[in-house]
């Protein structure tokens, strides 16, 4: 196998791509790729974000987020949601997206996504370019149909999960345009 050296990145692919909703007065939705399992008890789920992300400080101000797994017919609205900026946007009215009321918090859910992980923000790590915001799970909603024999979530049921092969730079600048993206989430 002939190897070549590449500059410093973190190149961890395939890679779960999750639809992040934040709540407050005008709740809000980021797509994230940094976004990882990281304890069991209790069980912890951790989100990378940067700070300029309006997102951001929707998060730091509630102290709470949701972490929405998306489907892979829901790859067009993932994108839009990564390229598009609440902060000039009301994203959710666009892309037409139906919100739920969550169990233990205040930030709603995405009703069309399969599973809903409802977090409590434990704590915070300034990572330079980004925040880890490590969070609490307070409550996992799942379309039951995706319950294995032993009640837990299969994911190849809803078909796997956005981008769960290949390899996905974190923001694909370039590749998509916002105009053309607003068109297909709106179903024009
Ligand atoms: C596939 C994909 C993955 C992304 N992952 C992250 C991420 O992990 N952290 C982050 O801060 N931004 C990430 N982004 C970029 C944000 O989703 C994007 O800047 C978004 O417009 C921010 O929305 P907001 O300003 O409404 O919070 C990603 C974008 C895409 C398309």
């Amino acid at each position: 196998m002939a190897k070549r050296i590449l500059e410093p990145n973190t190149t961890l692919y395939p890679v779960a791509v999750v639809l992040v909703t934040t709540g407050g007065a005008k709740p809000n939705v980021l797509t994230c790729n940094r976004v990882a399992s990281v304890s069991a008890e209790p069980p912890r789920l951790a989100i990378s974000v940067r700070p300029n992300r309006y997102s951001h400080a929707l998060i730091r101000a509630s102290r709470e987020f949701v972490v929405n797994l998306p489907a892979p017919d829901q790859q067009t609205l993932a994108d839009y949601l990564g390229v598009v900026t609440g902060r000039e946007e009301d994203k959710i009215a666009t892309a037409q997206l139906k919100l739920a009321p969550a169990l233990k918090i205040k930030t709603p859910l995405l009703a069309d996504c399969p599973v809903n992980i409802e977090c409590i923000v434990e704590r915070e790590i300034e990572l330079d370019s980004h925040t880890l915001f490590i969070g609490l799970v307070q409550a996992v909603h799942t379309d039951e149909t995706l319950l294995d024999a032993n009640g837990d979530v299969d994911v190849a049921r809803a078909g796997g999960i956005v981008y769960a092969c290949g390899a996905v730079r974190e923001r694909p600048t370039g590749k998509f345009n916002p105009d053309d993206l607003r068109r297909r989430v709106k179903g024009e």
